[in-house]
């Protein structure tokens, strides 16, 4: 069967959880291992309770929980949630994902990290739901607890790249996974990207097609962004290598960045 003949649905990728798990759960050891030695470095006090904002699937919370870790995340998508609390069922935790809006929420609890790993955060379309966004994490962070948001940023000395493709294997399910470019709106600062799943088990192949719409952030629109909010300082700023002995300088030609930002 060539990859024309697939039966193909045009739905959102968050809305199959299973293959998201699948294509975007490889890198969780080395994430996981950078969020903690995140936690140890650069927090004040004891990090015990941790908390993620689009947790998705729940990949990172469930790891967490396994290593004694009181966790708690919120996402949009109720498909996201719903797999997220099973799973920490399964591993024999409580449930601890609920639905909200990232860009305007607010918790019971006060936690002592959260993080935001792979650029959920340019899902929020305005400045207004990004600054939101930034002032309700600062309601659930305490004093002196981190905010680890990762951001895929716009280089403006390079060109973006344009095209990325991978593949994942869990036993007899294969998926291929292809992303590119459609559009970038440089007033608007909105860009859309085509991405696609094609899903491959002994008895059905097909593809899942979607258009994820994404806010661009500049290194300077990011720094502004951060300022504005008036609850975070910048302490430390990483790439997408998680090596906590090689932090990075963010420059006009950065793409991915992970900025550590500590509650005043
Ligand atoms: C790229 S996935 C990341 C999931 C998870 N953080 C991970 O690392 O696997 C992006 C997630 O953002 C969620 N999302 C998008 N907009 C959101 C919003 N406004 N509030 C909360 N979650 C949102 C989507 O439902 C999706 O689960």
């Amino acid at each position: 069967m060539t990859a024309t003949d697939l039966e193909v649905v045009q739905e959102s990728i968050y809305d199959h959880p299973k293959y998201y798990d699948l294509v975007f759960g490889a890198d969780c050891a080395a994430e996981v291992n950078f969020i903690l030695a995140c936690a140890k470095r650069y927090a004040t006090g004891k990090v015990r309770k941790l908390f993620e904002p689009a947790c998705g699937t729940g990949r990172l919370l469930v790891s967490l929980a396994k290593q004694g870790y009181e966790v708690a995340g919120i996402d949009l998508n109720p498909k996201a949630v719903a797999f997220s609390n099973q799973r920490m069922r399964r591993g024999g935790f409580p449930e601890s994902a609920w639905e909200a809006d990232m860009s305007d929420f607010t918790t019971r609890k006060r936690y002592d990290v959260a993080f935001n790993t792979i650029n959920s955060f340019r899902h929020l379309h305005t400045e207004k739901q990004a600054l939101g966004h930034l002032r309700s994490m600062g309601q659930c962070i305490r004093k002196g607890g981190l905010y680890l948001l990762g951001v895929h940023l716009t280089p403006t000395t390079a060109n973006p790249s344009e095209t990325e493709s991978w593949s994942a294997r869990r036993g007899n399910l294969a998926v291929n996974t292809h992303m590119w470019t459609i559009d970038r709106n440089k007033r608007t600062r909105i860009e859309r990207f085509g991405i696609r799943f094609d899903i491959h088990t002994p008895s059905r192949s097909w593809r899942i097609e979607d258009v994820l719409v994404l806010r661009s952030y500049t290194a300077p629109q990011m720094a502004k962004l951060i300022a504005a909010a008036e609850v975070w300082e910048c302490v430390e700023t990483f790439d997408f290598h998680y090596e906590i002995d090689e932090p990075v300088e963010v420059d006009a030609a950065c793409e991915d960045v992970v900025y550590v930002l500590r509650k005043r």
